[in-house]
């Protein structure tokens, strides 16, 4: 049976320095931000610079000091895990280690077997379309091969929650539209749940079951929208695009 409290996220604060404040002084960047998110469920989360999705992302990765409780599988995090595997804006490979190797890190890291680790290296360096680039190293690899380097590399680790920072924005439209369905056959075969940040109005109605807008200062949820068009979905299907006004109604309506 599926968790519906896979993720509790309770009266989450985060309070950085203010910018140009006196010492001691703090803004909230995110003010008792509450968010249930069940088992399975792919949730793109969408919202003007700055008004917190990194810093969401980051406490739920257990890389960020927080107010609050946030529970995953009924358990404090208090620390990152293997389980909640994490994509960053940036590549993050380790430029000493070729391709295989960076994505064989996680795996390794796990006691896997050679032959077992470099078969699962295989199977996600494949469907990245890089196999003929296994023995380089990243500084010799172009930004979007680098980024999709970093989608294989996160998807070995195998984990049950996928943690994705704009993971594709820095790729041509027709890399990112086949990475995106890579991902999703990746999110239905393997079962696991996804918190996807992107800019993208598109990618997230394309991608999510349930849209999360938010606003800033502080960021809280402007709306929680479940997107209920069945997959695999057309992305010019006029649902999808009815969809998308609702959000940027909503995403724009804070900026007149
Ligand atoms: N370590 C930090 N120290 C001080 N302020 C921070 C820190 N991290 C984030 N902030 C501030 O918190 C706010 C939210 O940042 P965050 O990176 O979460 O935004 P975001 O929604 O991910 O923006 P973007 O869409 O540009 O990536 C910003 O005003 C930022 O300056
Ligand atoms: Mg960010």
């Amino acid at each position: 049976m599926r968790n519906e409290f896979f993720l509790e996220v309770s009266c989450l604060t985060v309070a950085f320095p203010k910018v140009d404040g006196k010492p001691g002084e703090m803004t909230k960047v995110l003010n008792g931000l509450n968010l249930t998110i069940p088992e399975n469920q792919f949730v793109c989360v969408l919202g003007p610079s700055g008004c917190g999705k990194t810093t969401l992302l980051n406490c739920v990765a257990g890389f960020q000091k927080f107010d609050g409780d946030i529970l995953f599988k009924g358990s404090p995090i208090c620390g990152p895990a293997p389980e909640r595997g994490v994509m960053f804006q940036e590549y993050g490979l380790f430029p000493w280690f070729n391709i295989q190797q960076n994505v064989e890190f996680g795996p390794r890291m796990k006691h896997m077997p050679r032959d077992k680790r470099r078969e699962i290296a295989d199977t996600y360096i494949d469907m990245v379309g890089l196999s003929a680039y296994r023995k380089q190293y990243p500084n010799h690899l172009s930004g979007g091969m680098k980024q999709r380097v970093s989608l294989a590399r996160v998807l070995a680790n195998e984990p049950e929650f996928l943690l994705m920072d704009e993971p594709f924005a820095a790729l041509d439209e027709q890399t990112r539209q086949k990475l995106q369905t890579e991902l999703l056959n990746v999110w239905e075969k393997n079962k696991i749940t996804c918190m996807f940040i992107t800019h993208s109005i598109s990618e997230a109605v394309f991608l999510a079951d349930r849209v999360i807008v938010l606003m800033p200062n502080p960021g809280r949820v402007a709306l929680d929208m479940l997107i209920d068009v069945p997959r695999m979905r057309d992305r010019n299907d006029p649902a999808l695009l009815q969809y998308q006004e609702q959000i940027s109604e909503v995403l724009f309506s804070g900026r007149k």
